[in-house]
């Protein structure tokens, strides 16, 4: 379901000890499996799609999502990282472009807040909201992460002056920690529906569970079949050896690491998976940056950032490798038309799919960046549907797991993420940040 070739890259690896790295890669795959690295009561996420597969919480969020859909022409999901990211790459990768224009009670639109502090956003999207049928998922692990907290207040009390207190109870669903934070004492007080994300399962490891699960069901896709696609992607990964995608993805861009390379630039040729990428770069950055170690990751959608960030990619500073992802088949089809004046001189594309267009660009990129001395690395899938997308997200997060524990830090904790919250807390006179709040203002 997904090849992987990194046959164009070996030419740029001149100075790297291939063998120490096949030792940490083999190292890192055991630690894994065996469950004996880094965080490892965060690996929940190892087993997620075979275990929602056989339990019986499939048809428990089919049966919330058909009644949310049920109720509104639009389903706001509250998160933010790896509570949010997971299912919007999802739903924009499967979804028409132009939803956004066309949506209806029993076809909702998902749209997305407290990932942010925009204080326009959130009267645009009261504005929104005062004129629309609605519900809201809030999705928290903590329960406690102050960037969905504010939009939930805000949403929840108009939501509840819109319908009723009890109404809004049917229209407002909690995804939470089993029994501590804030959010679960206010979903326990209002009786909401409440799914619960497991104890072993980080944010960023959760679009399996209901927190991607149930706004991709209310978005109407698959989702029996997306852990399905995962299900045969974990028996590829768990596999030791040449056919694992997971182990030769972590391998190269670790070779390319310590051959100097800092940045990987993960590029799509969709514009209906940037959202994918966005997915990616939270769970690398947030997985992989500790320690004063790791790949940068960045994004960019081609051919639309050909021509802003191509320049750069061509001719920039040496430091960064890409990695393309594929898609062999497009979901709809369309040809370039013939003209007969041909006035605009395209009538060498007539009868062509756009995709096939697109390949060559595609295919055009990459010799020009080879050309260029930038690293590339491809990775094909034969189509967006749900279970390549199922694969594609087990086969990164498997990866990325091996990739960290490479580098020697835990994939699985994010200890820098709280410096800026602590600071901001201290700004906004939380109480019990008082000295840190006098230390930072003698700095301003
Ligand atoms: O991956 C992570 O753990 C983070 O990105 C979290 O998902 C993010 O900070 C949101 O946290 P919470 O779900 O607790 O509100």
């Amino acid at each position: 379901m997904i090849t992987l070739d990194d046959k164009r890259v070996k030419s740029f690896l001149k100075e790297v000890d291939f063998q120490k790295y096949d030792t940490k890669l083999k190292k890192a795959h055991s630690s894994l499996i065996r469950r004996s690295g880094k965080g490892n009561e965060f690996l929940g996420w190892l087993d997620l799609p075979d275990m929602m597969l056989d339990s019986g919480e499939l048809t428990e969020i089919q049966k919330v999502a058909d009644r949310l859909k049920r109720l509104s022409e639009i389903v706001v999901v509250i998160g933010i990282g790896g509570s949010y990211l997971g299912s919007r790459a999802v739903i924009e990768a499967l979804g028409s472009n132009f939803k956004s224009l066309n949506y209806s009670k029993g076809n909702p639109l998902v749209v997305y807040a407290g990932h942010q502090i925009g204080e326009d956003y959130m009267v645009d999207l009261l504005e929104l909201l005062n004129n629309k049928e609605y519900s809201l998922i809030i999705i928290s692990k903590s329960g406690t992460t102050t960037e969905p907290a504010i939009a939930f207040r805000i949403l929840k009390n108009h939501c509840e002056q819109k319908y009723g207190k009890t109404e809004a109870q049917q229209r407002i669903v909690a995804i939470t920690d089993a029994s501590k934070g804030a959010l679960k004492s206010v979903a326990n007080k209002e009786n909401y529906s409440t799914f619960v994300i497991p104890d072993d399962v980080g944010g960023r490891f959760s679009v399996l569970t209901a927190v991607g699960l149930l706004p991709i069901a209310v978005s109407d896709f698959d989702v029996s079949q997306l852990c399905l696609g995962a299900s045969q992607m974990r028996k590829t990964c768990l596999e030791e050896g040449e056919n694992n995608p997971a182990m030769k993805y972590a391998l190269v861009r670790n070779l390319l690491y310590a051959q100097g390379y800092k940045i990987e630039l993960m590029v799509n040729y969709l514009p209906s998976l940037v959202y994918f990428t966005e997915w990616w770069k939270q769970l690398y950055g947030e997985s992989e940056g500790k320690e004063n170690k790791g790949l940068f990751p960045a994004g960019v959608s081609f051919s639309t950032d050909l021509h802003s960030m191509g320049q750069y990619v061509q001719q920039g500073e040496r430091h960064l490798f890409e990695t393309m992802i594929w898609v062999e088949k497009a979901q709809k089809k369309m040809l370039v038309p013939l003209d007969k004046e041909n006035l605009d001189g395209l009538n060498f594309l007539a009868g062509k799919s756009i995709n096939e267009v697109n390949e060559k660009a595609f295919i055009g990129t990459t010799m020009a960046h080879l050309d260029g001395q930038v690293p590339v690395i491809h990775l094909r899938i034969p189509e967006v549907n749900e279970k390549t997308l199922g694969a594609l997200i087990y086969f990164y997060e498997f990866a990325c797991a091996l990739s960290a524990y490479m580098i020697d830090v835990n994939p699985f904790d994010q200890p820098g993420v709280e410096d800026y919250k602590e600071n901001m807390f201290a700004m906004l006179n939380k109480p019990g940040f008082e000295t840190l709040r006098s230390e930072l203002i003698k700095r301003l």
